[in-house]
């Protein structure tokens, strides 16, 4: 028998929130059934939860393969894959990442294959600020007119770690090539439903295949700026207990900064690998 849950619409045909689940206790079945429910509205979200670390890592197994995250001094200790976003200071250090997620970007994206989703489950969250945004990257694809989408459908974005790593002012060893550069499309259809998005972004990116810069940049700075417009961008203010999952695939995000000084904010972060869907 099918699993009928609560949804409801987030924004205007963006984003779902399954309301009457509780994750800790519903199983496997019901976590699949949300899991479908993600595949198809980009955000999802489920408000009051109580998880566990584990209870959280069986979450996000429903979704994929939890990544393991390679900066070990912000993970959970026993647990690699979830990542603590934090100002929390315990024992006179601070215990999470305090500035993750600033600028709009969709994760990874320096990536061959870059992670599917990312969930973040908060339980501290300050009053004002540190809201995250996300752009709805299909509903910018389909807005265009056809001639646009056939001129911008076949290219390939150059993805760059080490450009991230350059905007960052990280301390990276001009030999280290553990990322090197990777192209990917800028039209990408989603694997589940075939609906297309305008997978740009920003952080990453170097240029397009075959487009000489200036002319390649110039291109995705106009396309980041017509894909963040207020009308294709939903706002989502924390509560404790949210558990907010979002899709790489066809949307970008970025968080609103907060003031650290005044309020705590305190989060669990896993990213999931796409091989439970992979041949859908
Ligand atoms: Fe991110």
């Amino acid at each position: 028998m099918a699993i009928e849950l609560d949804v409801h619409p987030l924004s205007n045909g963006f984003g779902a929130e399954v309301r009457g689940v509780d994750l800790a206790t519903c199983g496997t079945g019901i976590h699949r059934a949300v899991v479908d429910v993600f595949h198809r509205h980009g955000v999802l979200l489920l408000r009051g939860q109580t998880l566990t670390p584990s209870q959280q890592m069986a979450f996000s197994r429903a979704f994929g393969t939890p990544e393991t995250n390679e900066r070990r001094e912000y993970t959970y200790p026993g647990i690699p894959e979830i990542f603590v976003l934090s100002n929390k200071v315990e024992n006179g250090r601070t215990i999470g990442d305090v500035d993750a997620g600033q600028g709009w970007h969709t994760d990874s994206s320096y990536l061959a294959n870059p992670v599917m989703c990312t969930m973040l489950y908060a339980m501290e969250v300050p009053p004002e600020g540190s809201d995250t945004l996300f752009a709805d990257l299909v509903a910018a694809f389909a807005a265009l007119p056809p001639e646009r989408q056939a001129a911008l459908d076949g290219l390939q974005v150059q993805h760059s770690w080490r450009a991230l790593m350059e905007l960052l002012k990280a301390d990276v060893a001009p030999g280290d090539d553990r990322f090197p550069d990777v192209v990917h499309p800028l039209v990408r259809a989603h694997p589940v439903d075939g609906r297309r998005a305008l997978w740009v972004s920003s952080g990453t990116t170097r240029g397009i295949v075959g487009m000489p810069n200036p002319e390649g940049l110039e291109l995705l700075a106009e396309l980041m700026a017509y894909v963040t417009q207020e009308r294709f961008v939903f706002r989502h203010k924390w509560q404790a207990g949210d558990v907010l999952v979002w899709d790489n695939r066809c949307t970008l995000h970025t968080g609103t900064p907060f003031d650290k000084t005044r309020y705590v904010r305190h989060v669990h972060r896993t990213w999931m690998l796409d091989d439970a869907v992979r041949g859908r």
